[in-house]
Order: structure tokens, then sequence, then C-alpha cells
């Protein structure tokens, strides 16, 4: 197993938008943005910049942060007037009280110190401002997803790499942000039966940091698993359910 640099996935990250453009999650992140009257908005993590172009209105100013060159790369011809910052999230290069809304989505397991990044989030919110972190814990009870049947060693790496939604607010509530609520904004609930599976986007090497991590001889005895499963029985089920939750806070306590 290897670490991930998001470099060497960015150019097939986004077919996975194609498959699963999860409007939920940008429902939820727009009606958190108005709820705060965001004028200023942050994303941490940006990516290839799926929910940045989601977000875009006219009320609205907007950045990306990213430390992966290659993932702004491709965000940038979606993106063509938006400030993209090659950065990490634990050291935000931003003024005091220099946004309304920050946010976050399928970051905060890569994160090295998330404690770090809250505090400089909190910090970087102007009064009244919020921040949300949205994400699918794939490890919490009530998850599924069939790539932990045929790979183990990706649960085994997704166990040591996410956090409790608990963890999560107790990092929030130490950082000084308040009204901490969530709530479930969209689920990808899936089942293939037999060789549909092979067509599923989430299952190419390099379309999530799990498989990405794998070497190319684990992924490959992995999927020589899959394909003796369907062999052996040609209806055989892969089921995926996934929550992405969001949890909000705003910066008014301290
Ligand atoms: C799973 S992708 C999510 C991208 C985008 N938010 C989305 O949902 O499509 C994770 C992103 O987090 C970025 N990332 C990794 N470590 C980070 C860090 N320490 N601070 C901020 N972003 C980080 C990666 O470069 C990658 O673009």
């Amino acid at each position: 197993m290897s670490s991930l640099n998001y470099d060497d996935v960015a150019g097939d990250y986004h077919r996975r938008y194609a498959q699963s453009p999860m409007p939920g999650v940008a429902r939820a992140l727009n009606e958190a943005a108005a709820a705060v009257g965001a004028g200023r908005v942050l994303e941490v993590g940006c990516g290839t910049g799926r929910w940045l172009e989601a977000l875009q209105a006219s009320e609205r100013w907007l950045a990306g942060l990213d430390p992966s060159r290659g993932m702004l790369l491709q965000a940038r011809p979606r993106l063509p007037r938006v400030p993209l910052i090659q950065a990490v999230g634990e050291a935000l290069p931003l003024a005091p009280a220099s946004f309304d809304f920050i946010y976050l989505v399928h970051v905060l397991h890569h994160l090295t110190d998330p404690r770090r990044f809250f505090l400089a989030a909190r910090r970087a919110l102007a009064p009244g401002g919020a921040i949300a972190v949205v994400g699918a814990n794939p490890v919490a009870a009530g998850s599924a997803w069939y790539i932990y049947d045929y790979f183990p060693a990706v649960r085994e790496m997704d166990e040591a790499r996410y956090p409790a939604w608990e963890q999560v607010r107790a990092w929030m509530t130490e950082a000084g942000f308040g009204q901490i609520s969530s709530r479930v904004v969209h689920v990808v609930d899936v089942t293939f039966v037999g060789e549909e599976v092979f067509g599923d986007a989430f299952l190419a090497k390099n379309a999530t940091s799990q498989l990405a991590m794998l070497s190319d001889e684990a992924y490959e005895a992995g999927m020589g698993r899959m394909r003796a499963a369907v062999a052996a029985a040609p209806l055989t089920l892969f089921h995926t359910h996934l929550e992405m939750v969001m949890m909000v806070g705003t910066g008014a306590v301290l």
C-alpha cells in the first residue's frame, strides 16, 4: 500500500460525477451558505471543482484551495473566474474573518491534523459565518460497500482514516464552533448484478483514494476475486449503501 498523491488520479477523478452527481450534496451546501447569507465562500480540498461549480451565484465570491496542482488544473476550466489556491487545510493562508462560509467535501479523512484545521477555519470565518463538513463514513455502522469484501486491506485502511462523526463534533466544539448540527444530505444506494459491477466508475483504480492507494498487485488480486465470484455465480450482488452527512457549525461562540 502506498500514500496517495492526488496529482496521479486527477485525470480520472471527475468521472465519478457522471455516474453519481450527488445532487443532495449540492442542495445542502447551497442551503447552508444561504442560511448565513454567505457572500465569501471557500472550499477546502476543492479537487476538480464539482461543488464550487454548484455554488456559483451572482451574490457570492468563491475561492477554492487544494494541495494538489493536478486537481486544481482539472478544476480550472470549470471555474475560469474562481481563485484557486494550492495549499493544505491545516495551514490556511487566509486573513482573519475573511470568509462567511467554509466547507469541505470528502476531505476530512485526508487531513493529517484536523484539530489544527478547525482552529484555522474558525479564525478565517467572519462573525456569523459557518463551516460545513460533508462526507460519508464507509466504515460506520449501517454503511455497506462491496469493495471491502474483495479488497480487505481497504477496510483496514479506512478504519484507521475515517473519524467518527462524534469525534468531528468534538474537534469543532474544541475549536470554538457552536450550534453544531448534522443531517443526512444524500444517500448512495446501488446494487450491481454480476458483470454490471465492472462498469462501476468507483471501481476504477484511480477513482477513489481507497483503490488508488493499493499497489497494482493488490488491486489486480481484488479484481481477480471479483471476476472469480461472478464466474462462479453470475448473479452475484455487489451492494453499496453510503450516507453523505453534512455537519454544520457556526463561528458565533468564543
Ligand atoms: C476525495 S477528494 C475530494 C475533492 C472534492 N472536494 C470533491 O468532493 O470532489 C479529496 C481532496 O482533498 C485534497 N486534500 C488532501 N489533503 C488535503 C489537505 N491536507 N488539505 C486540503 N485538501 C486536501 C486532495 O488533494 C483532493 O483533491
